[in-house]
């Protein structure tokens, strides 16, 4: 019942605040394909139809779509990173970022999508990047085609091919477009650097992917896609808070759940079921929703498409410093992987909460730093004794401080209505309480 409640009051809100203006926007995948101008490595349109199948016995199309949906998510997360460490601090940074988070990156998109997945290449750079035994033939004939094939025990094996663009020519590219600094730590980091002297367009290596057939039948179109634009510590530690995605590529998507902060910490984000709220402080003691165009940006945004969810009731009101391990159990008891980031929605009533909304600087970062803010940068916060609305969030225990401020494992939001003027806002919760009969949604897998 509140639920319809709110979802009502969303698409008012939305239709308001955007005015109708999202338009010739592209779905979410090939949005980032064309926004990423590095690494756009994936040449061919990858359709389960135009490909080569090379066994008789087909894949399920469920395990080929997600096949696809992983590589574009890894592929998406990967460049992304990479973009933004080579504009902010060069390529030599980048390299450290490569050797120090590909595996991790790689990692967890397997983990969020329940499936294994990778990167490797005839010629490789870091010989840990082996392909499963497999791919070896395809490997050996240097297939330039998406393959899709079975695998024993009821499983699709997917290979993607890689293409080398410009953007790559400074890491792979023949010496003379490799600047000294990089050969160097190239040389350092990777001694057994066989990746070197491409040319554009030449094959690069392969995404590889295994899915469990069994899996992905079980699984609802894209539930739990993860998606992360920027960092906790570069974005709010390191002041670098540039827009990184537009607000309207994201939310052309279906089933979008995000939390974030707008380009130069103007305000917070929560995206509920594909509808953007965004809410920024006016003046001293006045928030104000903000009207959202096709190009208002954010500079933080972390969140999942979840299309199919779980619903588990709070049997009794659960202090602040109780819910996140309540979350954390029921998110076990469900079968999730705690280890890998979770996004949940909670809906009902709240005790105690105690919100801010960002202006130009973070207010936990300063409190942990021991700094005072200008007055112009304060946040706006706010406390309730008791508030209803709904709360969207991101458990991440083993990425505090990337995903989530240093010493929490939960970034959350809370959307609800101004007692004043009735307006539908957004905060970042600093402390709340869950009362009882309130409702933890979490991904159903
Ligand atoms: C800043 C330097 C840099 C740039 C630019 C770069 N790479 Fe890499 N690349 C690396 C590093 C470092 C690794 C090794 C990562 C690891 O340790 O797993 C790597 C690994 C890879 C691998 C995994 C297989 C292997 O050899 O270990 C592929 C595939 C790849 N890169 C493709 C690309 C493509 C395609 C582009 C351009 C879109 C690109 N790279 C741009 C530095 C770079």
């Amino acid at each position: 019942m509140y639920s319809r409640e709110i979802q009502m009051q969303n698409q008012q809100l939305n239709t308001r605040a955007t005015g109708g203006r999202f338009n010739g926007v592209k779905g979410l995948q090939s949005s980032f394909i064309l926004a990423l101008s590095i690494a756009a490595s994936v040449s061919i349109t990858l359709h389960a139809s135009d490909t080569e199948m090379k066994t008789s016995d087909k894949p399920p199309a469920k395990s080929i779509e997600k096949a696809i949906q992983a590589k574009d998510a890894l592929f998406a997360t990967l460049s992304g990173r990479l973009k933004e460490v080579m504009a902010a601090d060069g390529p030599v940074a980048a390299i450290d970022v490569c050797s120090n988070e590909a595996a991790s990156i790689t990692q967890s998109v397997g983990n969020s999508m329940g499936l294994k997945i990778g990167r490797t290449a005839l010629r490789q750079r870091n010989p840990k990047n082996q392909a499963p035994e497999w791919a070896k033939p395809f490997l050996e004939q240097t297939t330039q085609k998406p393959v899709f094939t079975r695998l024993p025990d009821d499983r699709t094996g997917a290979l993607f091919p890689i293409k080398l663009k410009a953007q790559c020519l400074i890491c792979h590219g023949e010496s003379m477009f490799i600047p000294q600094n990089v050969q160097q730590a190239l040389k350092q980091n990777y001694p057994q650097d066989r990746a070197i002297g491409f040319k554009v367009d030449d094959l690069r290596g392969w995404f590889w992917v295994e899915v469990n057939d069994e899996d992905s039948r079980q699984t609802k179109d894209q539930s739990n896609t993860w998606f992360q634009y920027g960092e906790m510590h570069r974005v709010i530690g390191q002041k670098d808070h540039k827009g990184r995605v537009r607000l309207g590529d994201l939310t052309k998507q279906a089933n979008v759940y995000a939390v974030g902060a707008m380009e130069g910490l103007h305000g917070e984000v929560t995206i509920l079921d594909s509808v953007p709220y965004v809410t920024t402080r006016h003046t001293e003691n006045n928030l104000g929703a903000n009207p959202i165009t096709t190009d208002s940006e954010a500079t933080l945004l972390m969140g999942a498409s979840v299309s199919a969810w779980e619903d588990t009731p709070f049997e009794s009101t659960l202090g602040p410093d109780k819910w996140e391990s309540h979350l954390e159990q029921t998110a076990r008891a469900n079968h999730l992987d705690t280890d890998s980031p979770i996004l949940f929605r909670m809906s009902g009533h709240f005790r105690n909460t105690a919100v801010h909304v960002i202006n130009g600087a973070c207010p936990i970062h300063a409190q942990l730093h021991g700094e005072e803010l200008a007055p112009d940068e304060k946040p706006h916060q706010q406390t309730f004794d008791t508030i209803q609305g709904t709360i969207v969030g991101v458990f991440a225990k083993a990425s505090s401080g990337r995903l989530t401020h240093p010493g929490t494992s939960v970034h959350a939001h809370l959307i609800y209505q101004s007692p004043e003027t009735g307006e539908w806002l957004t905060g970042h919760i600093e402390q709340t309480s869950i009362m009882k009969g309130s409702t933890l949604s979490l991904p159903k897998l």
